[in-house]
Order: structure tokens, then sequence, then C-alpha cells
């Protein structure tokens, strides 16, 4: 019972974020980027894609074409922040690779993982614009760098202080 309440609801806020979109091709990435904020698990359900492909009146295939393009969505449940670590080039040579580790150790998993209170999911990206600040990550929208190991503990202490 409690189940199909919080499928209702779902349905019911999808239908009411959908409407706020103007009708046009460029509000797609807008209007995924809502859909999947909407959602606690921070994914686009195969409910979401529907909608927002009939509301913009696209092929549902291109709606998955943007979906899978796009590093910032994700078709499968997320932790409510995502830490995007870089490991191009220029993070890696300046500590990349001890920076993930250290975030391994403190959030206890791996790449592509999610903690077990669903707070954080942890991925590694290609570069993301922060060269000069590198080795360097985003949590969500919000960039950092440089960071060292020892920084990873009160990076995400304080984060978590923040956003809860
Ligand atoms: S190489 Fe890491 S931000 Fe560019």
């Amino acid at each position: 019972m409690r189940e199909g309440r919080i499928l209702l609801a779902r349905r019911v806020n999808r239908q009411e974020i959908v409407r706020k979109f103007p009708r046009r091709e460029d509000q797609l990435l807008p209007l995924l980027h809502a859909l999947q904020r909407a959602n606690p698990q921070n994914y686009l359900t195969p409910d979401d894609l529907r909608a927002a492909a009939e509301h913009l009146r696209l092929p549902l295939a291109a709606v998955y074409d943007a979906v899978t393009f796009y590093s910032m969505f994700s078709l499968f449940p997320r932790g409510r922040h995502i830490i995007r670590v870089c490991r191009s080039p220029t993070c890696h040579l300046l500590g990349a690779i001890p920076l993930i580790e250290a975030l391994e150790r403190e959030l206890g998993i791996r790449i592509g993982e999610t903690t077990p209170d669903g707070f954080f999911t942890l991925e590694a990206v290609s570069c993301l614009g922060l060269c000069d600040r590198a080795p360097a990550l985003m949590i969500d929208g919000e960039s950092f760098g440089p960071l060292a190991p020892k920084d990873v503990r009160e990076l995400l202490t304080q984060y978590r202080e923040v956003k809860r």
C-alpha cells in the first residue's frame, strides 16, 4: 500500500514538473535535470524518459540518446550527492590516484558505488575543466581543488553537515 502511494506521488510530481517546461526541443536537458533532481535516488526512470518524450514531442530514442550521452544523467539509482573525481592526465600527474584512494577509504566504497546511507555516489570522470586546480573533483555542481588525500575527511564531513 505504501509503495503504491509513493508511486502515485512520483507520477503526480512528474506531471507537475513536466508541465512547467515549454514544449520545445531545447527544453530537453533542463527537463531531464529537473526530473532527475526530483527523484530521491537521483536517476531517471523509463517513465521519466517517456514523459519527457511525450511532452516535448520527441522520439523516445532521442531522449534516450541524450540521457546516455551526458554523464550527469543516470538510468540507475545513485546517492543524493554525486562526487565526480577527475582522472584525466593533469589530475593524474598531480595526484588523482591517491585522492581517489583516500575517497574510497573515507567513504567505504569503490568508484561507481553508493554509500550505504545513500548520501554519496563516487564516480571517476574525464576532465572537469578544472585543470588549473588539479587534482580536482566536483560534488554535484560545486568544484573543489587542488586537493590532497589529507583534505578528504574534512571536505566530506563539511559537505555532509551543510547538505544534511
Ligand atoms: S585534467 Fe582534471 S580537471 Fe582537467
